[in-house]
């Protein structure tokens, strides 16, 4: 069972690659492993079971010998009774024991293994969670949630059979020899001679063919990114009628999978071909060689019989090690991922309490001084090259611009999700560093360009914006948005299911839930960044009308693409490739002849 076991998890960790096992992994692997350290006690129980019942299982050779040997009328195992109830009595008795200590031995090995790996998990998802914004623009997703699953999966099966499968084999291996020698010392040698040799080639063949099926799962999972992308766009492959498109790049990708595997395929027949031939020959060699020493009579029936099967324990421990060691070396490989997400530093958030105690208030007042700044995953572009610019409390601040002019990426800096490289952030005329990153967060609300909701009801989307809120600040923060009147007309109401599973709301509705989780923040400054998608009108008069609440009493800062939105800021910043090239309110920039505000709002209203 334990073997099946293995395979299982051997072959969905095929894919994983292997670590080099020198010192420096090791103390990587020693670092994971003090996850034990709050359950060494079981674990230790667990290593001395095991190696109980590995020592028990090798007595069983023994009796059956003797058991054979007893039918003859022969007593060649002083250590045994004579009688075939006696031995029979005695391997019931030790098999019973054997049986119990098993039974604790897995149990405590999976309890261990579980329980730590539930804390490893934990932390590297605190940890993912915790990471600057930085640290996901330079990775997929899918690569990091395969960190929390394959990799630590990896590790799973590492701790709860690997380790334990490779002191039994290798309790098997030397109590194996040592019996063998007892029995015949030429025997052994000459099993000794051939056993290795065929171990040495069996292993060498294995580790090519798992190279070439590696291979083939790279592959295929090559053509399974194919999938989940087209999934994931299935809108707009159809829209653009790509399907035959990507039915071929997927064929193609499916050919090449089953190429390989055929190729894979002709190495495995040989291989097979080799052990049936090989192994066996081997053994049947070694046997011959026993009857010849049996007729000379220096060997009784029930000694060979019990060297045969001891033969089988040392050959099957020898050929076992292989796969063993490189499941352990994936393992190495995969805590190396896992460790490397836990050594990247977090951001500095408290986060042992839920609650939003602020330290700090933060009135409102606002201020950009010459910042300058480039995404860190792309530093040969500056997105903002030297931006100024002061809201006092309370005001409304528009910022305009063309797509990609770097107003998301001024949000992003005001959130703290990034740091300018040089330039200052200034929030109530001191700088932001001055202030916990809990506390600008909390008292900083966003409604973006693109709004997510979680797949949860809607009164969990809204109280994202304070967990602890009632059910009723939930419903008047809803009508403040405009959005309590869609929300009671679906059946379930505020317990609608949205997202994946549920109803999808609309762009207008998606927005009015953000503003009632914003209001419901109630921050001392507002980030609107408005959708560049437009809404009918009508939507557009809800939403509108659900932002006029949102921004009364706080310093807003309205990112705006419908300039009709905008006419009552009290300033308007004019963005132009990360540059402020104009400032002031609606009526002065419309006097700027030459300005791009007027240039723009002349082409909105034309229309
Ligand atoms: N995470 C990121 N990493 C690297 N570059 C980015 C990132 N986000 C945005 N950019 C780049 O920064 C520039 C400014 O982007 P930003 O999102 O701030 O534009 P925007 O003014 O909000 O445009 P829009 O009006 O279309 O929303 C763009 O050239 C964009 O490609
Ligand atoms: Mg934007």
């Amino acid at each position: 069972m334990a073997r099946g076991r293995l395979n299982s998890g051997n072959t969905q960790g095929e894919e994983l690659p292997k670590a080099k096992l020198n010192r420096q992994t090791l103390t990587h692997i020693s670092r994971l492993l003090s996850y034990i350290r709050p359950y060494r006690g079981k674990f230790a129980a667990a290593l001395v079971f095991l190696f109980l019942s590995s020592l028990v299982g090798l007595a069983f050779p023994s009796f059956l010998g003797a058991l054979i040997d007893a039918a003859q009328g022969k007593h060649t195992n002083k250590l045994l009774p004579a009688s075939i109830q006696g031995i029979g009595l005695l391997a019931l008795i030790v098999l019973f024991s054997q049986a119990f200590v098993s039974f604790f031995r897995i149990l405590w090995f999976v309890q261990v293994a579980e329980r730590s790996l539930a804390d490893i998990r934990r932390d590297t998802y605190f940890k993912l969670i915790t990471l600057p914004m930085n640290f996901f623009s330079n990775r997929r997703v899918g690569e990091l949630n395969s960190r929390i699953s394959a990799d630590l999966s990896q590790i799973q099966d590492t701790l709860t059979t690997t380790i334990a499968e490779m002191i039994r084999q290798l309790v098997l291996l030397f109590g194996g020899v040592a019996f063998l020698a007892i029995v015949s010392i030429k025997l052994t040698l000459a099993l000794l001679v051939v056993l290795p040799v065929l171990v040495v080639v069996a292993v060498f063949f294995g580790r090519f063919i798992r190279k070439l099926s590696r291979k083939a799962q790279d592959k295929l999972a090559e053509s399974n990114t194919i999938v989940e992308e087209t999934l994931q766009g299935i809108a707009n492959v159809k829209a653009f009628v790509n399907e035959s498109f990507e039915a071929g790049r997927y064929s193609k990708n499916i050919r090449e999978v089953a190429n390989i595997a055929i190729n894979g395929a002709k190495y495995r027949g040989m291989f097979a071909s080799f052990i049936v031939f090989g192994m066996f020959g081997a053994i049947v060699t070694v046997i011959a060689y026993g009857c010849i020493l049996v007729s000379h009579n220096e060997l009784t029936v029930g000694e060979l019989f019990k060297f045969a099967l001891y033969a089988v324990f040392v050959g099957s421990a020898m050929g076992s090690f292989p796969e063993l060691y490189a499941n352990v070396q994936k393992a190495v490989g995969a805590s190396e991922r896992v460790l490397e997400i836990l050594a990247e530093k977090s951001e500095d958030v408290s986060i042992n309490e839920i609650n939003n105690k602020i330290e700090q208030k933060i009135k409102g007042d606002i201020a950009f001084d010459d910042v300058h700044f480039y995404y860190p995953s792309r530093p040969e572009i500056e997105v903002l090259k030297g931006v100024s610019f002061e809201a006092n409390t309370g005001q409304k601040i528009a910022i305009v611009g063309p797509s990609g002019s770097g107003k998301s990426t001024m949000a992003a800096l005001i959130l703290q999700f990034y740091h300018p490289q040089s330039g200052a952030i200034l929030f109530d005329s001191r700088r932001s560093s001055d202030y916990s990153l809990t506390d600008i967060r909390n008292q900083v609300a966003i409604v973006p360009q693109d709004v997510m909701l979680f797949g949860g009801t809607i009164r969990e989307n809204i109280a994202y914006g304070k967990l602890t809120a009632t059910k009723e600040e939930i419903i008047i923060a809803a009508q403040r948005a405009n959005a309590d009147q869609f929300i009671t007309s679906f059946p379930e109401g505020y317990e609608t299911i949205v997202g994946e599973r549920g109803v999808k709301l609309s762009g207008g509705q998606r927005q009015r839930v953000a503003i009632a989780r914003a209001l419901l923040k109630n921050p001392s400054i507002l980030i609107l960044d408005e959708a560049t998608s437009s809404l009918d009108s009508e939507s557009e008069r809800l939403v509108q009308e659900a932002l006029e609440e949102l921004m009364k009493n706080r310093t807003s800062i309205i990112i705006a693409h419908r300039l009709s939105t905008i006419r009552e800021a009290d300033k308007i910043i004019v963005l132009e490739k990360g540059t402020v090239i104009e400032s002031g309110n609606h009526e002065e920039l419309l006097g700027n002849e030459k300005g791009l505000y007027r240039y723009l709002s002349q082409l909105q209203f034309e229309v």
